[in-house]
């Protein structure tokens, strides 16, 4: 009698080859350790490890916040934190974590932002988006989370490549930054980027238009950070090999050039229940609205 193959025995080649086709898909090195990823930009020591290196603090008081970068620059590809943010009080303080052409607020600079505006106690987290290019940004949205950051570590993400810039929150895209067929000045996409996170008093403006003040009695306030991952174009000079061969990389084909349908539903639950606000919707800060605003997050 012909031995025939359960279902079971085909499911499960498939996930073996899926597996082994994704893993060897990916370019740069996955490694966890902090030293092998990061430098630390400024005070060294506000900085503090978990024992066994997995977890990174980063904590503000009154003298100083702390930040940390990659060694490496990328251009284009997925780019993955998990945050626990300060808890309790933290009106004032904010946490970030964004990617940069440089380390500094240079007047030819991209960049894109995740913020964490603190807040009182009991009162909600907000996070504020932002796209830069060329200096300038101006293109902040903001959400509400619709869990407690603080308590327990979240996945915040960022795919980039030539057509969209997506900000995820756990799986779900809460914002899509479209390219144009055009050549624009307002979508990022010719220089590498680090990625940096960061802790800092921001008290003049972050929560409730900065009419809260940092509680400094609370301080120290500590931001937590771990398993950062990447799986993107590593830059090196004059130009990376995979800046020409991106059909080889999933965050840069089709597939990753739209939401998929999945993420639409998503997509659309956030833009129902989550914004607090919206650049492209406000029209007395921009009379006539910015070119991006009139690209569909849908195509
Ligand atoms: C970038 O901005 C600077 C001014 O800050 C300007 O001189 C320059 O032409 C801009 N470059 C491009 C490519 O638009
Ligand atoms: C802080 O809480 C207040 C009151 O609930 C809310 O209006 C505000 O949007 C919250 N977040 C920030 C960053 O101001």
């Amino acid at each position: 009698m012909e031995r025939r193959v359960s279902p079971m025995t085909i499911l499960l080649f498939f996930i073996a080859a899926f597996i082994a086709a994704f893993c060897s898909s990916s370019i740069a090195a996955q490694s966890s350790s902090f030293e092998d990823n990061f430098n630390i930009m400024w005070s060294q020591d506000h900085f503090k490890t978990s024992e066994d290196g997995q977890i990174w603090s980063l904590s503000l008081d009154k003298e100083t916040g702390c930040g940390f970068q990659t060694k490496q620059r990328y251009r284009f590809g997925w780019f993955s934190m998990k945050l626990k943010l300060v808890g309790g009080d933290s009106a004032g303080v904010v946490t970030a974590y964004y990617m940069c052409t440089e380390n500094g607020a240079g007047p030819e600079r991209d960049e894109l932002d995740f913020e964490f505006l603190g807040n009182r106690t009991g009162q909600p987290y907000l996070i504020q988006s932002n796209v830069y290019k060329n200096g300038t940004g101006g293109r902040e949205m903001r959400h509400m989370l619709w869990f407690d950051p603080t308590e327990e570590f979240h996945t915040y993400s960022i795919l980039w490549n030539d057509h969209q810039i997506v900000f995820f929150v756990d799986s779900v895209p809460i914002r899509v930054y479209k390219n144009a067929d055009y050549a624009n000045d307002f979508f990022p996409n010719e220089k590498p980027m680090y990625l940096f996170s960061s802790i800092w008093n921001a008290d003049d403006w972050a929560t409730r238009g900065g009419l809260e003040k940092t509680d400094w009695k609370n301080a120290p306030f500590v931001s937590s950070y771990k398993d950062f991952s990447v799986d993107g174009c590593q830059w090196e000079d004059p130009y990376p090999a995979c800046v020409s061969t991106t059909t080889k990389n999933w965050w840069d084909q089709y597939e990753a050039w739209h939401l998929s349908d999945e993420q639409k539903m998503d997509y659309a639950w956030v833009q129902r229940n989550l914004v607090i606000y919206d650049y492209c919707k406000d029209t007395k800060r921009y009379p006539t609205l910015p070119v991006e605003c009139s690209l569909s997050p849908w195509d």
